[in-house]
């Protein structure tokens, strides 16, 4: 089983590997693959669940499919994202609904989009025994005040900021931290400062480790960001076996003999 200990054992020494899942199946694929740790992201909102963003999950759906995903992996670290204003309001409401995630779903670490509302609660959740993965640059939970999912730390102020911001969050007892959609200059900067690994997504080739969206990386989605790449075409397999299921029932090639039983007793009554 990995663990936080395990991650900040390879920092520096072995590429991590992370990919959102958001049911036991997929879950199961990905650990089977020997991937380090799985994030049940909030992207489960438009990922799965139809919406335009991630803003509408809630802590119920959170919980929900961070279950089916722990009950689907066997080693690897499985990581719970807080969802939009499930933390950062209150601190009370803020460590119960991240403590549900470890004690009624199974996750064991939980990822706050971070930010300086983010680093006391941080330290906090740390001493609870919460480990607590940071995600700095581009926090898609803010995309109305973006208007948009654009680059981050594209200036010396912004860049500064998320190097501030890293120091603080690994001071404040992060295990690791999620860099998104930020300069590769930056995430290489940051991740010189800090001992945490640091995970990138759209963050170049220096960081710790990568994540993707899973979907996005086996090519499910019909739609994917430009930093991200298809390792596979599982979305033309999907769409080939449908076909290929309408054709038969409709041919009535299926069920064919090998899928049908017949009962010899009931012979005399039809
Ligand atoms: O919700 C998510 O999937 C994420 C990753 C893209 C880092 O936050």
């Amino acid at each position: 089983m990995t663990t936080v200990r395990d991650l900040r054992g390879k920092a520096g020494t072995e590429p991590i590997t992370m990919l959102t899942a958001y049911d036991a199946p997929t879950a199961a694929i990905v650990d089977e693959a020997g991937v380090d740790v799985i994030l049940v992201g909030d992207s489960v909102g438009n990922v799965t669940l139809g919406h335009e963003t991630t803003l509408p999950v809630s802590v119920e759906a959170m919980a929900h499919h961070v279950g089916a995903v722990a009950r689907g992996a066997e080693d690897a670290l499985v990581v719970a994202d807080m969802p939009f204003l499930s933390v950062g309001v209150d601190e009370k409401a803020s460590i119960e609904n991240a403590g549900r995630m470890i004690k009624e779903a199974g996750a064991s670490a939980v990822k706050l989009e971070s930010g300086p509302h983010t680093v006391s609660l941080t330290e906090r959740m740390t001493q609870l025994g919460i480990p607590v993965m940071a995600h700095l640059g581009l926090t898609p939970q803010h995309v109305n005040q973006y208007g948009g999912y654009p680059r981050q730390g594209t200036d010396r102020e912004s860049a500064e900021r998320i190097l501030d911001l890293a120091v603080a969050h690994e001071d404040a007892g992060a295990f690791a931290l999620v860099l998104e959609h930020v300069p590769s200059n930056l995430a290489a900067e940051v991740t010189a400062a800090i001992d945490i690994p640091t995970i990138g997504i759209g963050a170049g080739p220096d960081c710790d480790g990568q994540v993707l969206v899973f979907n996005d990386a086996v090519g499910l989605s019909e739609w994917s960001p430009s930093f991200s790449h298809q390792f596979g075409s599982v979305r033309e397999e999907m769409e080939a076996a449908v076909d290929d299921y309408v054709s038969a029932v409709e041919s009535g090639s299926f069920p064919a003999a090998e899928h049908s039983y017949e009962e010899r007793e009931l012979d005399d009554i039809y």
